[in-house]
């Protein structure tokens, strides 16, 4: 399967997948964050399960403002999701999007860690990274909805990303060969599906993760606010923020961008 291969729409319809329930597929488009979050902010009845996909984006998102290279050959995406959720959980759709895309990558035969909050990486603590995930909630009281976005490296080469290759992986270089972007659209909405229909276990998905991090055991600097917070990662707290023992005693970060310290660090 080539570059030059887009999903059908016909073809995503068919697998059924209750986050496929009304699917756009573009040749070209800005970022499918912004089109999902037009769609749902645009009509309150954008369904749970509205799925946008583009061969190519050019101006993919990453989190704190980043650019995401989305070259062809990737699985760009990003899904509209209607939750009975109190917002104030919003996010812990994050890990649980993390814990199931890492299945699905394990899955299609990559050995996949999460780094938090929400990198995967090939090769473990300061590995490269091969999938990004951009959860964003929206809307107001009467229309609420997250926009879950996920970037698969899949079929493309790293010198086509924006990141440094040497910090990035795809199926292609993990595997050898290119992989059916249908049969990983697939699997990575079982799995979505599977972790978010049990996002009133969280517990459970936090067991999931542990079993899958990167993070735990390494020392670590995260920076938030304009803060940095130094120190060795020892747990993650029941709502997913990630544990630093420090000099000063233990902290919590719940978000914020985590440097893995180690030679050549991440
Ligand atoms: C990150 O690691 O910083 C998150 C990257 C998220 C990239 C995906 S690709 C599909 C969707 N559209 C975007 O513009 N961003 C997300």
């Amino acid at each position: 399967m080539g570059d030059g291969v887009i999903l059908s729409r016909e073809e995503i319809i068919a697998l059924e997948s209750s986050l496929a329930r009304r699917v756009e597929v573009h040749e070209t488009l800005a970022s499918t964050q912004e089109r999902a979050k037009e769609l749902a902010l645009g009509d309150p009845g954008t369904p749970h399960g509205t799925l946008v996909v583009s061969k190519v984006q050019t101006g993919g998102r990453g989190r704190l403002g980043r650019s995401w290279g989305s070259p062809a050959g990737g699985l760009w995406m990003s899904l509209v999701l209607r939750l009975a959720l109190p917002l104030h959980l919003a996010p812990q759709i994050t890990p649980a999007a993390a814990v199931g895309v890492a299945k699905a990558l394990q899955k299609m035969g990559v050995n996949t860690r999460i780094k938090w909050p929400n990198d995967l990486l090939v090769d473990g603590a300061g590995g490269r990274k091969i999938c990004g995930i951009l959860a964003e909630a929206g809307g107001q009281a009467s229309n609420n909805f997250i926009v879950l976005g996920v970037g698969i490296n899949a079929n493309v080469d790293s010198q086509n990303l924006e990141d440094p290759p040497r910090k990035t992986a795809s199926l292609r270089s993990e595997l050898g060969r290119d992989v059916d972007l249908l049969e990983l659209l697939e699997t990575v909405l079982a799995k979505l599906d599977f972790e978010i229909g049990r996002l009133h276990d969280f517990g459970a998905i936090l067991e999931d993760w542990k079993e899958l991090d990167c993070t735990l055991g390494e020392r670590v600097l995260v920076r938030r606010f304009g803060e940095v917070v130094e120190g060795t990662a020892i747990n993650l707290g029941p709502e997913g923020a990630l544990v630093i023992r420090t000099n000063g005693g233990i902290v919590e970060v719940y978000e914020g961008d985590v440097e893995h310290l180690y030679q050549g660090g991440t």
